[in-house]
């Protein structure tokens, strides 16, 4: 699983444009990896490394760079789970603890923090959506890689409290819960939405 990408292009370098079939390939087979299957091994500290540069280098109107990642190893996450446990306990559903599971299951969690800048001429619309094309870079890197990823929410992202156990400042959202790991099993195509409805040729 090594990743063997190249070095980060210089300001200004000519970059290639050529087709790529393997990307392609890739996107048409693509899939997430349900949380709860996802086992160690997680990404290596130098893997992890190269997916956080892959995940940066998406298109961000104005290069504010309106989001962040917070790494989640298997013990931080292990001590926010306890405390987002506690406080799911608190709110007495039990519903809200057993959704930690999938947070608690995979080796690695790494959320992507929507951090955008309310003194910027770029409407906080297109800064949440960079935020968003952060977290699939950040997915589909894992599995070019041969992990499994999944992106998911949960009431965690939606709570202030619970938001602020997971690292988030005051004006942050969470773009993604991005879970990494490795595959128990190979995950099974889902139902797909027919095109057809979807595309207006005008
Ligand atoms: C913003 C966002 C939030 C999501 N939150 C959750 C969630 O909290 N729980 C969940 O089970 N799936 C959630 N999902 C869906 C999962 O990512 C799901 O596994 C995904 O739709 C699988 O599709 P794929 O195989 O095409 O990647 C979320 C998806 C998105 C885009």
């Amino acid at each position: 699983m090594t990743p063997n990408l190249p070095p980060p292009p210089q300001l200004g370098d000519p970059l290639p444009s050529a087709a790529s079939p393997e990307v392609l390939r890739f996107l048409a087979l693509r899939r997430s990896t349900p949380a709860l299957s996802l086992a160690e091994p997680a990404p290596s500290d130098a893997e992890l490394d190269e997916l956080l540069r892959l995940a940066a280098r998406v298109p961000d109107h104005g290069k504010l760079a309106p989001w962040r990642f917070i790494v989640l190893d298997a013990a931080a996450k292990a001590a926010a789970v306890a405390r987002l446990e506690a406080v799911a306990q608190a709110k007495g559903d039990q519903s809200l603890v057993a959704k930690l599971g999938k947070l608690r299951v995979p080796p690695l969690a790494v959320i992507v923090v929507s951090a955008p800048s309310a003194a910027a001429s770029i409407p906080e619309w297109e800064q949440v959506l960079s935020a968003g094309a952060a977290c699939t870079n950040l997915l589909y890197g894992a599995l070019a890689m041969g992990y499994g990823a999944n992106w998911i929410t949960d009431w965690y992202s939606y709570d202030a409290e619970a938001a602020a156990i997971l690292g988030l400042a005051s004006g942050e959202r969470v773009a993604g819960v991005m879970l990494i790991g490795t595959p128990k099993e190979p995950p099974l195509e889902r139902d797909r939405p027919a095109l057809a409805p979807l595309v207006t040729r005008a």
